[in-house]
């Protein structure tokens, strides 16, 4: 059972203002290490909606799939194609601990269902073929040597 106290109406505000600096629309507790079924996204196009789901559930979904181009902070610089559903209705608690549904579509629905994947540790690229998946590491593991080699100099 999560406590609607100042710790985490602070980690709430926290997410949000590391999801506006980062320039993504969503972000998950589990991409910040902290253990808690906890997400927020904003997908309006003011960027001055955010929303916050604690303890998402999917309650409903479409038939159809959609693909749609994804990116995650996690995985900087890599972007690719991945099949959704095109709606989903979720259940959640806000942040003032009353529970509320909504159904997302589009952009929201790409998101919600991204950021869900977060807290189950499982990240969009693992819907991609073993070979992109082998490409994504050699160029993550290249990355990682090329920033090493800076540091060294
Ligand atoms: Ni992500």
């Amino acid at each position: 059972m999560q406590a609607f106290d100042a710790k985490l109406a602070r980690l709430i505000d926290d997410m949000i203002e590391t999801m506006y600096e980062a320039d993504g629309v969503g972000l998950a507790a589990t991409q910040v290490d902290v253990h808690l079924r906890l997400l927020v996204m904003d997908t309006s196009e003011a960027r001055d909606q955010p929303q916050v789901l604690i303890n998402p559930e999917l309650v409903a979904h479409s038939e159809e799939w959609k693909l749609n181009e994804e990116g995650c902070l996690s995985v900087p610089t890599i972007y690719d194609q991945v099949e959704r559903y095109a709606w989903v209705t979720v259940r959640a608690t806000g942040r003032d601990g009353e529970p509320f549904e909504f159904k997302a579509e589009g952009l929201a629905a790409v998101c919600v269902q991204h950021e869900m994947d977060h807290l189950l540790g499982k990240v969009f690229v693992e819907y991609l073929s073993p070979l992109k998946r082998e490409r994504i590491k050699t160029k993550m593991i290249k990355k990682a040597r090329d920033e090493q080699g800076r540091r060294g100099r």
